[in-house]
């Protein structure tokens, strides 16, 4: 490692978003229709090293992921050139990628992958931005990467310019301030049909139920910042469940629908309904997949979680708890 190489290495965890995003104002920019609001998680992430280097031809890739992956390229090229053109710097770069997200879980590795590459690549190319600077150019690369650049519980306010300048995450309370458990449920499946990108744009179009989303998502936003404000969980499930169910909703009514579930899913809701009825209080939010994700009070983690893996459609539980923000690493994945 020579400090006049053009290289950086970032880590960023995944979020999972309690307000859901879904929708864009404007598909290029990655501007949405809506703010949101997620915890970021500490047990998924992703590692990326960017090195830009002279002699390159064409940006490199290597990914630790399955084949098919290739079509991403492009994007990821296509993201690039956003920092190039920041940068005012024309060189092509070598990215590696280490995902330690089980996509097979649900997560999609887009909120982490893109968070990670922003941060990696504005560093190596030589770029000082600010945080928020950083979660605006991650935006445009994933709508949601723009929260994982915090740590804890952060909000995407949408903002109202063309540009999108002032569309960018802030942490609005840190990881360490109040711990819950988000369990990632992963049930019985087979590939995801249409991608979040698809799916928000395919509701905004065509769903019915889209206006009914739009005119409710700001109490939804209000009421969970009250209760983390109160670290009041119990006020907190009950908006973020309503919230999921909404989104969902408007996908039924899109044409043509948006079916993300699997009996699977319902088992799971089903069985966090039944918690409920004996007084432990534990909420679900979904997103566009089938698997769930649990949250709960640490002290009912083990419970909940043993509960849940008995059922007949479920294959795997993963605990998280809230995690940091985007960190620089000294160890490159290049040498
Ligand atoms: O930014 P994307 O393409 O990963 O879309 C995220 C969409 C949801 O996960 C359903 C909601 C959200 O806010 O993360």
């Amino acid at each position: 490692m020579s400090s006049n190489k053009l290289i950086a290495t970032a880590k960023a965890n995944t979020n999972i978003a309690l307000i859901k995003y879904w929708g864009k104002r404007d598909e290029k920019l990655f501007l949405p229709m809506n703010s949101s609001l997620s915890i970021t998680l500490n047990n998924f992430y992703t590692i990326t090293t960017v090195e830009f280097i002279e002699e390159l031809k064409e940006d490199i890739f290597i990914w630790d992921q399955a084949p098919g992956i290739t079509k991403e390229f492009k994007k990821v090229s296509t993201f690039l050139d956003i920092i190039r053109k920041e940068a005012g710097m024309n060189l092509h770069a070598k990215v590696i990628t280490e995902n330690h997200v089980p996509t097979a879980a649900g997560f999609a590795s887009s909120a982490s992958g893109y968070a990670a590459l922003a941060a990696a690549a504005t560093k190596a190319i030589g770029l000082h931005l600010s945080l928020n600077e950083l979660s605006k150019i991650a935006r445009q690369g994933s709508g949601s990467a723009c929260r994982s650049i915090f740590g804890g519980f952060v909000e995407w306010q949408k903002g109202s310019l063309e540009d999108g300048s002032d569309s960018y995450a802030r942490q609005i309370l840190d990881e360490n301030a109040w711990n819950l458990t988000i369990l990632s449920v992963m049930v019985t499946a087979g590939q995801k049909k249409v991608s979040s990108r698809e799916g928000m744009k395919r509701t905004l179009e065509t769903s019915p139920f889209y206006q009914g989303w739009l005119s409710t998502v700001d109490e939804d936003m209000e009421a969970v910042k009250t209760a983390i404000r109160n670290r009041d969980f119990v006020s907190l499930g009950e908006v973020v469940e309503r919230n999921a169910l909404k989104m969902h909703a408007t996908m039924l009514g899109a044409k043509p629908p948006i079916i993300y579930w699997e009996s699977g899913t319902l088992e799971v809701i089903h069985c966090i309904q039944d918690f409920r009825q004996e007084g432990v209080p534990v909420y679900f939010t979904i997103d566009a997949g089938p698997n769930v994700k649990v949250l709960c009070e640490p002290e009912n983690e083990d419970k909940v979680k043993q509960v849940l893996m008995e059922l007949r459609s479920v294959q795997k539980v993963i605990s998280c708890n809230p995690g940091a923000g985007v960190r620089y690493l000294s160890e490159h994945l290049i040498q």
